[in-house]
């Protein structure tokens, strides 16, 4: 394979005109180890809309980021192995720009981004003014350089994660972040480039801090709760200096909110004259996405993908509504009858078991109904029992002790406000009655029903859309903290990918990895 090793905006631009596949940047500061490694790995299997990537890792020591009593001068470089090692790792080219290549009338002469307060009044915001700043800046002025599709960060720096994701979101930059868990030495230590300035009886302190940290974890397991003073005078006790151990919202960066099932627990100490930072999660169980949305707007098809994607269990509500309906037809039993149905869900033992292809098979009192709940009598008959009271109140009870556990997702018109009012991620999938009429007319079409009327079938689906956002019992409305996806123009492909990378900016890898 052909390694290019590029230093000047021209060498640079050669290389990315000479390119057929779309460029993928993992950014670091050089002096590269198994962490980056990691990196330049996923990025090798990273894809972009099914076009090949290529890889460059840039090697840039930003002076902005350091402040004045930081370790600029004395940061490790040795760009002769950095460049062995990023070939070794599969990079296909390395970019190692001078100083006057980035910041060209000098570093502070240059336009500089300024983070909101928001993101840094904690963690590492605190302690290193002006850090951020100089991250987010020199970011910007690779990707303005680079012009790469998508850019490979490390979870480690988790703070500076959720900053270069503000950062894009906000100025609108069509750039994809893929994050990556967090890589540690035998010891239990992040990878950092750093951990070069521990001599041998430093090193054995530092393990003091992955140590408590996960000490947390298993003690937020047992329901013992977290003491932050307790952990800090720990790490005290073994010699480190603490700067700050923080329990923050994740994607927010702020104090964490009471029901809040994830939590970031962070810390910086020094050991002798190095900082080093850290962090864990807390959770009291797996993520839950909730997606819920009108008929028609895609929701089983994208729903069933992505818990496929994710290695998530997919909680299929309507399977669970359909087999309702199947035991009151089977046992001739009125939906509206409350004694009656409430009589016979005493009795009704629902099991939903995934197999090995993860699809999911419906088991009923020990009869598996899989095929039995989709036929026509069924579909006819489903609304009707999903209206009623006793039966939502009955499946929703199921469904929460179902997802007591989490890792799941799924799927309906109450999920995030009735069901899962506490899932990490809400999604509210709908496209416009015209785009939704569209897709029913083609169905029709690939059912053999070639005269459907797109204007009438636009009508009937306006109809279904008010009496279900107006019915009394559990009415389709967005949870106030869903993000409202309007697929329009977008194809199932295109929708799973951006509900996963929702996912990714609430959930890290760390927590829930991508399976495979
Ligand atoms: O994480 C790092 O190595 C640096 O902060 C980055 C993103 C390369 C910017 O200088």
């Amino acid at each position: 394979m052909n390694f290019s090793i590029l230093r000047t905006h021209e060498e640079l631009g050669q290389w990315r005109e000479e390119q057929r596949a779309e460029i993928i940047l993992v950014p670091t500061m050089g002096c590269l180890h198994s962490g980056h490694s990691r990196l330049i790995e996923v990025a090798r299997t990273c894809e972009f809309n099914k076009k090949e990537l290529v890889v460059l890792v840039s090697i840039f020591v930003n002076p902005l980021q350091f402040g004045p009593d930081e370790d600029f001068k004395t940061y490790p470089r040795g760009l002769e192995k950095d460049i062995e090692l990023a070939t070794a790792f599969g990079a296909n080219a390395l970019w190692a720009p001078s100083t006057d290549q980035i910041f060209p009338k000098g570093p502070k002469s240059h336009f500089q981004i300024q983070v909101p307060k928001s993101l840094t009044s904690y963690l590492c915001g605190q302690s290193r003014a002006g850090h951020f700043d100089g991250v987010a800046t020199v970011v910007l002025r690779l990707l303005t350089l680079v012009k790469p599709r998508m850019l490979v960060l490390g979870e480690k720096d988790w703070q500076q994660l959720v900053i270069l994701r503000a950062l894009l979101k906000d100025l609108d930059l069509a750039i994809k972040i893929k994050s990556v868990a967090t890589v540690r030495d035998k010891d239990g230590l992040a990878c950092s480039s750093r951990n070069q300035y521990l001599d041998a009886s430093e090193r054995l302190m530092a393990q003091s801090l992955p140590k408590e940290l996960s000490n947390a974890v298993a003690s937020y397991k047992n329901q013992k709760g977290i003491n932050i003073p307790t952990i800090k005078s720990s790490l005290e006790q073994n010699g480190l200096k603490v700067d700050y151990v923080e329990l923050l919202d994740p994607q927010f960066l702020q104090p964490i909110k009471q029901n809040k099932n994830l939590a970031l627990l962070a810390a910086a100490v020094r050991c002798g004259s190095t900082r080093l930072i850290d962090h864990t999660f807390l959770m009291t169980r797996n993520p839950i996405v909730a997606i819920d949305g009108p008929a028609g707007a895609g929701k089983s098809t994208v729903t069933r993908e992505l818990a496929k994607k994710l290695g998530l269990l997919y909680l299929d509500t309507g399977a669970m509504y359909r087999s309702v309906a199947w035991i009151l037809k089977e046992n001739e039993i009125d939906p509206q009858n409350e004694e009656a149905v409430k009589k016979i869900l005493k009795t009704f033992d629902l099991e939903l078991k995934q197999a090995h292809d993860k699809s999911i098979k419906v088991i009923v009192n020990g009869n598996n109904i899989s095929n039995s709940i989709r036929s026509p009598d069924i579909t006819a008959l489903v609304s009707f029992v999903a209206a009623q009271k006793v039966v939502r109140d009955f499946l929703t009870t199921q469904q929460q002790k179902i997802g007591l556990k989490g890792g799941l997702v799924a799927e309906g018109r109450d999920i995030g406000t009735a069901v899962f009012p506490d899932a990490e991620l809400k999604v509210f999938l709908t496209a416009s009655t015209g785009e939704r009429a569209r897709r029913r007319v083609l169905d029709l079409k690939n059912q053999g029903f070639f005269k459907s009327e797109i204007n009438e079938v636009e009508a009937q689906i306006k109809e279904r859309d008010r009496l279900d956002s107006t019915r009394s019992i559990s009415p389709l409305v967005k949870a106030d903290d869903a993000i409202e996806l309007i697929t329009d123009g977008m194809n199932i492909n295109n929708v799973v990918i951006a509900i996963e990378d929702l996912f990714r900016e609430r959930i890290p890898e760390e927590v829930w990895p991508t399976p495979g």
